[in-house]
């Protein structure tokens, strides 16, 4: 993830949260979808799910250049999600789910390039949970 990615990826994100219950319902749609087993992990409601999601990712976007910021609230995610009883391989069902969300809302402003900058931001994002939850 490099500067230019990082601008990549606000940019989009600032366009895709704008609706944020439409980009957060697609992605538990998407990820339901992909990985049917996570939703049993989940209440019933989602509303409330769906906005601790929308402001993390929002707060996550805020600190994408600031990695001594970004590391500790990634490490603290992962370590709360353990808790919660995931996976590991279930973080790369999220990606996918973010991804396919990403391109219902911007459509075809969501380009090859925009999704390799997301791919990579996210990439790194689930390096550091993956090697959290390796050490616990
Ligand atoms: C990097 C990707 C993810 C982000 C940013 C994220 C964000 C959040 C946030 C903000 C919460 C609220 C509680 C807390 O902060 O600890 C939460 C809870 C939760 N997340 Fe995630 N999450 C991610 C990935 C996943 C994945 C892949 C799954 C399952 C496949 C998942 C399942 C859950 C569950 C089961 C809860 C608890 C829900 C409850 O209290 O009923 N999360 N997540």
């Amino acid at each position: 993830m490099n500067s230019d990615d990082i601008e990549r990826v606000r940019q989009g994100w600032a366009v895709a949260a704008a609706d944020p219950e439409a980009l957060t319902t697609a992605f538990y749609g998407h990820l339901f979808r992909i990985d049917p087993t996570s939703r049993a992990l989940f209440g019933e409601d989602m509303a409330a799910q769906r906005g601790k999601l929308a402001l993390t990712l929002d707060f996550i976007m805020g600190v994408l250049d600031d990695t001594d910021t970004l590391v500790p609230a990634a490490r603290d995610l992962a370590r709360r999600h353990v808790g919660y009883g995931l996976r590991p391989d279930q973080y790369s069902h999220a990606g996918a789910a973010l991804i396919h969300a990403l391109e219902d809302q911007l459509g075809t402003a969501f380009g090859a390039e925009d999704r390799a900058a997301w791919e990579r931001v996210y990439g790194a994002l689930e390096a550091v949970i993956l090697d959290t939850i390796s050490e616990t």
